[in-house]
């Protein structure tokens, strides 16, 4: 029986699958590399010395899908696969409410079908839109301000209605804060197409010279340095969250809902100088203004996933930057030689 991984190659697959393969699971993996490399894929099996089956089909295509269910015993699904861009879902809003909601129907339909009830779902803490108050505990009133939210939003009420009518079903819906840094190896890590939107992405081209300057985008938010803060989480750890929840997962049915964070909030001049310190690179900064849509403060209440799944964050913000800065340095061109 095997875990099927959609999303497989991208940043948050690749570490899982390395998790899962250490951990002796067998999976099998879907991907269209829409924004991803097949290199990713071949570096996971570098460093696990593992195998597993992989399928490059686009959720969209449903007949390609069911090949891979009739082709492999499917126990339960890992659903990573979907588009993540704030400002393009504005743009190209279509195109994220077809791709991640039309995707995940076909896969809930096949995971039906063929009798694979389970699904980790990777949803983010976009979902709370601007928290009333920090920590945030799971029970905080939803809300989106853009199409991806909205994405991840409609496909969590879309499990809860599923279970709902089959009982059967169990869904756990991981609410992961901000995913940084890359594998100890530095052999996988985030490989932003252009140039990134995100922070941790921009930091590390900053520090290895691929880009002059950090913009930091607003310093009168009503945090400690008045810079944004967020919950900065290790992918690595991130990924580990994925075996608590399959193993959980395996136990339960009914749909549940978790926060994984660290707990810790850190500004971007937190970032900038941990960085700094932990690498001894130099990353020049400069104050812009606000970025549109941003928020002063957003960090979880972790310990819900701690008490029902038994996992917590282990690394610190040191070895986030650490690892962000040995990949980036060592993969200058990301999966790109
Ligand atoms: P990513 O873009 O690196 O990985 C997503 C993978 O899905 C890519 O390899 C892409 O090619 C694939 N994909 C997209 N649409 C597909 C389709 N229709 N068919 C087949 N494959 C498809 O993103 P990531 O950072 O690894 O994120 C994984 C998941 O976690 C996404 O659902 C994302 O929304 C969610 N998430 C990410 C973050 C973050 O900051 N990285 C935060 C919260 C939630
Ligand atoms: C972090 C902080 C910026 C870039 C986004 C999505 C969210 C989730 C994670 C998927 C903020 C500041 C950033 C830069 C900066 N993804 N910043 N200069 O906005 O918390 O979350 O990614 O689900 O849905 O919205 O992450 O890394 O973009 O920003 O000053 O060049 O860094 O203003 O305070 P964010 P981020």
């Amino acid at each position: 029986m095997a875990i099927l991984i959609t999303g497989g190659a991208g940043y948050i697959g690749s570490h899982t699958m390395v998790e899962f393969l250490t951990a002796g699971r067998e999976l099998v993996v879907v991907d269209n590399f829409m924004n991803s490399k097949p290199e990713s894929l071949r570096r996971v099996k570098e460093i696990t010395g593992k195998d597993f089956r992989f399928y490059e089909v686009d959720l969209l295509d449903r007949d390609k899908l069911e090949k891979v269910f009739l082709e492999n015993e499917i126990e339960a699904c890992i659903h990573f696969a979907g588009l993540k861009a704030v400002g393009e879902s504005c743009e190209k809003p279509l195109l994220y409410y077809h791709n991640n909601i039309t995707g995940t129907l076909n896969l809930c339909e096949l995971l039906a079908k063929y009798g694979a009830k389970r699904i980790v779902f990777s949803s983010s803490a976009t979902v709370y839109g601007k928290p009333a108050s920090v920590p945030i505990t799971e029970d905080f009133p939803t809300s989106t301000t853009n199409p991806y939210g909205e994405t991840k939003l409609m496909i969590e009420r879309i499990l809860a209605d599923l279970v709902k009518a089959d009982p059967e079903w169990s869904v756990s819906v991981l609410r992961y804060f901000n995913p940084i840094g890359a594998h100890p190896s530095g052999r996988i890590g985030e490989d932003p197409q252009g140039i990134p939107n995100n922070l941790l992405p921009y930091v590390s081209q900053v520090a290895t010279g691929r880009r002059e300057f950090l913009s930091i985008f607003g310093d009168d938010y009503a945090t400690h340095d008045g810079t944004g803060v967020r919950d900065y989480i290790h992918v690595v750890d991130l990924a580990r969250a994925h075996l608590s929840a399959i193993e959980y997962a395996e136990k339960t049915t009914g749909i549940d809902y978790f926060n994984i964070g660290t707990g810790v909030g850190y500004s971007v001049l937190d970032i900038v100088h941990a960085y700094e310190t932990a690498t001894g690179a130099k990353v020049p900064y400069r104050i812009a203004p606000r970025r549109p849509g941003d928020i002063d403060e957003c960090y979880a209440n972790p310990e819900k996933a701690a008490k029902v799944l038994g996992w917590r964050a282990e690394y610190g913000l040191e070895e986030m930057c650490r690892h962000a800065y040995g990949w980036q340095s060592q993969n200058p061109n990301g999966y790109d030689k």
